[in-house]
């Protein structure tokens, strides 16, 4: 029995029964199995395998007839695969085994000698590696694709006006525009985050074997190259158990969604009709079975729903790895799951929030309507006293007592004579009506970073110079 195999004992017929007296029960078989959702990782199996293989010719521990017919049958494999041919079976437990017991039966020899120099500690590790390379990339691409509907829809509302909130109260008056831009700058941190996590994932545990490195002349820098990995785990122990790499991509994933799961609250408020800033494309809404008048916004909901799922998988991963001695344990087997929904949870939500940002409408009435409850421009006229000299503490003294007065009118600040405002403050001009409209006070903004409609199309240009897309 070879030493990376000790957990493996597949029953009376299995290869490696030799040692046990009695077959593996059947319960046992298939809470230990994990071929029926690791079976995902094929190609990356078969990719690692293939790389594994090239580097033990070229070192003269695999014969060249020998890496012809691995190649050959992992070519017939990977087609089997790909057409649904192959069957699976629960009894070679895992991806790993059932891909080598079937490279065996169709090229012989060569099928069992792959497995020199090398164990499935370091092969599921390279194979995870490679499968979430790929996903960072794809997930990656669709934050990306994202980012871009948010700065075209921002750019066409650079003007437009709807209260800003805080503690979820009308607070001053911002752009559409510049609303969406913080969310374009979340995803930027995603992406920031993805590129850095994917550095750490982008390194090879081949060669590691089973915990301890191997007494062959192996050349890990070769497999490393031929796989794109841009270098070696260095510590063949921490090669074979270390999942940092997943726990890491869970995180960056969930702060993904903590942000899609923010956007989509707003965009459940904004389409309640007491907001009415907008409406979704109907393809992503869905009536109700009894009140003929609802469209609800399933999508944002389920959006925020999956956050919670991701958040889960990320305490799921963390977990797993508390407490787990060196070097690989079977523990993490249970790795895969949490990381594959993790990843399907992202693509797909991505995927639709992508289109369904693209396809928003605006109010741009009603937003502009809701900026005129709330007193949304006092911080306005509190800054136009302080410009004409008087302290910023007074000022919001002489504000509140202004907002006191409108509020007992039941009109806007807006609203109040100019005689009225002038017994506030001998302070206030004419020029003071230009600052208490929402447009006056968001144009006014226009500090780095501000909402001034002039700072969010200048923010425009820059995240189209930095995506790429003028
Ligand atoms: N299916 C296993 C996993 O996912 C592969 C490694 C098993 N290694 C072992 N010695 N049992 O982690």
């Amino acid at each position: 029995m070879p030493p990376s195999e000790e957990n493996l004992h597949a029953g009376a017929k299995g290869a490696w029964s030799g040692r046990f007296a009695e077959p593996v029960d059947e319960r046992v078989k298939r809470y230990t199995a994990s071929v029926s959702f690791d079976r995902r990782l094929a190609e990356f199996d078969i990719m690692g395998s293939l790389a594994h293989a090239r580097m033990l010719a070229a070192a003269k521990l695999l014969s060249h007839e020998d890496l012809a017919a691995i190649e050959r049958g992992m070519a017939e494999i990977g087609a089997e695969i790909a057409s649904g041919r192959f069957e699976w079976s629960l009894d070679a437990e895992d991806v790993h085994l059932n891909i080598e017991r079937r490279l065996t039966a169709l090229v012989g020899d060569a099928g069992k000698r792959l497995h020199t120099a090398r164990s499935r500690n370091d092969q599921v590790a390279t194979d995870v590696r490679l499968f979430l390379r790929a996903a960072i990339d794809d997930i990656a691409a669709l934050v990306r694709k994202l980012q871009r509907a948010l700065v075209e829809l921002a750019d066409r509302h650079a003007a437009t006006v709807m209260p800003g909130f805080t503690h979820l109260q009308v607070a001053q008056p911002v752009t559409f525009g510049h609303h969406l831009l913080a969310y374009y700058e979340m995803f930027d941190r995603d992406v920031a985050r993805l590129a850095d996590c994917r550095r750490r994932v982008n390194r090879l545990p081949l060669g590691a074997a089973a915990l301890a490195g191997t007494s062959f002349p192996i050349d890990r820098d070769r497999v490393a190259r031929e796989l794109g990995f841009e270098g070696v785990c260095a510590n063949s122990l921490d090669a074979v158990s270390d999942r940092d790499f997943a726990i890491e991509f869970a995180a960056a994933a969930s702060i993904v969604m903590v942000h899609l799961s923010r956007l989509s609250e707003e965009l459940i408020l904004w389409m309640n009709p007491r907001f009415g800033f907008v409406r979704l494309p109907d393809r992503y809404t869905t009536g109700s079975s009894i009140m003929p008048q609802k469209k609800n916004p399933d999508v944002p909901e389920l959006a925020r729903g999956k956050t919670g799922r991701v958040v889960g998988h990320l305490m799921a991963l963390v977990t797993l790895m508390k407490a787990q001695p060196l070097a690989y344990n079977k523990d993490n087997q249970e790795d895969k799951e949490p990381l594959f929904d993790t990843v399907d949870t992202l693509v797909d939500t991505l995927a639709i929030f992508a289109e369904m940002v693209a396809g928003i409408e605006v109010d741009a009435d009603a937003m502009r309507a809701a900026t005129q409850e709330g007193f949304a421009t006092a911080t306005d006229l509190a800054d136009y006293l302080v410009k004409r000299g008087m302290p910023f503490r007074d000022a919001h003294e002489t504000v509140a007592r202004a907002v006191r007065a409108a509020e007992e009118r039941g009109v806007d600040l807006a609203a109040l004579p100019l005689a009225d405002l002038q017994g506030f403050s001998s302070l206030v001009g004419e020029d003071v009506f230009a600052v208490l409209t929402p447009e006056g006070s968001a144009a006014s903004r226009t500090s780095f970073g501000g909402t001034a409609p002039e700072a969010v199309r200048a923010a425009v240009r820059r995240a189209r110079e930095t995506l790429g897309s003028a």
